[in-house]
């Protein structure tokens, strides 16, 4: 192709003898033409100076394709059917598939119907002695032309597949206010050479170019599930709950399960639905004489409870996991109260969360992973009923912009009564389960040394489901493991679950 040297001084010496380019489309320096892509270049920057103005014209131009092309030289195939049939006798319909091939087929019918030729026997004659070839005619005009008149000639030639419509793009160029041939090459910097000739006094400057846009610079950004979290915690913060600590994944049955009340024949207990593991496979570190209370509420019962009369035991308690509900940590820490509150005799009520990773030993699929996020809500104080559970369930989805809730009864081990949580989703048009909640058990509370008139009320939601609702995706694999979308997740805005 050509420099752009040469393109600007055609382009220049052109308007300089005629004022004007009326149009760009078949400018060419020696015999080549010029393609319009290198022009613009050329034209803009001479522009920012004010050398010359420019438009730009925008043309459709019909070309043939390669069959419309076929028909311009050697004629439609109606008409290469008629040529085919001698003036006088005809021809039988295998030996004019001989001569012709498929034209034959594709012809046929046409001739016919224009009553060119017709059907004698099993001959074809010629029907009339002349024809006119209007399909090659147009398509020749087509050719030389770029366009033609009627409109709907053209969009059937389209449809045959003759004709597409091609843009083209080229300009008119006129002088600017500061018109010169003599344009002088534009410096970008003031050098030190320039300085010391003097040369910069004469010198032209490039401007800058304050539109420019900077290159995006590489970045890393928060993963869509994080900053659901974020939001999550921000909501928590305002209601004035804290943060309990979750940062460590492994923990004893005894406080993912036997704390809670959870029977040790629950088949969650089962390897098939936890992680246990197996180096080290069991700690003992936990409260010997809370563990012994445990074990008697369990096994036999008390403060009112029957209990579930098995043989509990230690070993089973001692099993180390990964955790598989927050309420892991949340049982550890109404422990440590019970203690405060043992050591001072002085009651506070308390409104927690958390909001980390749990896990289960789940067969995987589009909407469960085998490790997912868990909101955790818990509230403590003196005389709560299940009317402050749901009251602070209203309050804290409302900050999520989720009003309309449903509950229904559901079966907890450490919580009577137990309800799911069902919000109603606009998006989606129906009430979709968004959590688990419930008033913990006395049979949890008491052997904690927690005082009998004190009720805790609690919850606990996913975070992956409102944030594949709210990323509108439907395979969780696209959000988290191997397989995730790493562009989707770079280019996810900012967290706002249903606002
Ligand atoms: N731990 C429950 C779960 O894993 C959630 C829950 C938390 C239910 C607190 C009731 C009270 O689903």
């Amino acid at each position: 192709s050509h420099t752009k040297e040469q393109i600007q001084a055609t382009l220049l010496g052109l308007i300089a003898k005629d004022g004007h380019i009326a149009d760009t489309k078949d400018l060419s320096i020696g015999s080549k033409k010029v393609d319009q892509a290198d022009i613009i270049g050329v034209l803009k920057s001479l522009e920012s100076r004010e050398i010359i103005k420019y438009e730009t014209i925008t043309k459709e131009n019909l070309e043939l394709t390669e069959e419309g092309a076929d028909i311009a030289d050697n004629g439609s195939y109606e008409a290469r059917v008629f040529g085919a049939i001698p003036a006088s006798g005809g021809i039988s319909i295998p030996a004019l598939k001989e001569v012709l091939g498929a034209v034959a087929q594709f012809g046929q019918g046409r001739a016919i119907k224009s009553k060119w030729i017709k059907k004698e026997g099993a001959d074809l004659v010629r029907a009339t002695t002349t024809i006119v070839d209007d399909s090659q005619n147009v398509l020749k005009a087509i050719r030389a032309e770029g366009t033609h008149k009627d409109d709907r000639l053209v969009k059937e030639l389209k449809k045959q597949k003759c004709v597409s419509a091609v843009k083209s793009v080229s300009y008119k160029v006129m002088k600017g206010d500061h018109f010169t041939t003599d344009v002088k090459k534009e410096e970008t910097d003031v050098t030190e050479e320039m300085l010391k000739s003097g040369e910069w006094k004469n010198a032209t400057f490039k401007k800058y170019n304050f539109n420019a846009e900077g290159v995006q610079p590489r970045s890393g950004s928060l993963h869509p599930l994080m900053k659901v979290r974020e939001e999550y915690r921000q909501i928590f913060l305002e209601l004035g709950f804290s943060e309990m600590p979750t940062a460590k994944y492994v923990e004893s049955s005894f406080w993912n399960f036997d704390a809670l009340f959870q029977p040790q024949q629950h088949p969650a207990r089962d390897a098939h639905d936890t992680f246990f593991l197996s180096d080290p496979a069991t700690s003992d570190r936990f409260p010997k004489d809370y563990m012994e209370r445990v074990k008697e509420v369990h096994s036999k019962g008390g403060y009112g409870s029957i209990g579930y009369g098995y043989d509990w035991k230690s070993a089973e308690a001692e099993k180390l996991l990964l955790r598989t509900h927050t309420t892991a940590v949340s049982s550890q820490m109404l422990y440590k109260l019970a203690q405060e509150y043992k050591e001072t005799g002085v009651w506070k009520n308390v409104k927690w969360f958390s909001i980390d990773k749990v896990f289960r030993n789940e067969s995987l699929d589009a909407t469960h992973l085998a490790e997912f996020h868990q909101v955790e809500g818990v509230v403590a104080g003196k005389g709560l009923t299940l009317g402050d559970l749901i009251g602070t369930l209203h309050n804290f989805f409302k900050k999520l912009g989720i009003k309309k809730l449903r509950f229904k009864p559901a079966y907890n081990p450490y919580t009577e009564p137990s309800m799911e949580i069902f919000a109603w989703h606009d998006g989606l048009a129906k009430w979709v389960e968004i959590g688990n909640s419930g008033m913990f058990r006395p049979e949890m509370l008491l052997p904690m040394g927690l005082p009998d008139d004190v009720s805790v009320i609690a919850w606990g939601l996913s975070t992956e489901r409102p944030t594949m609702i709210k990323c509108g995706i439907d395979n969780i694999r696209k959000l988290a493991g191997h397989r995730c979308d790493l562009a989707f997740l770079n280019r996810d805005p900012i967290a706002r679950l249903d606002k």
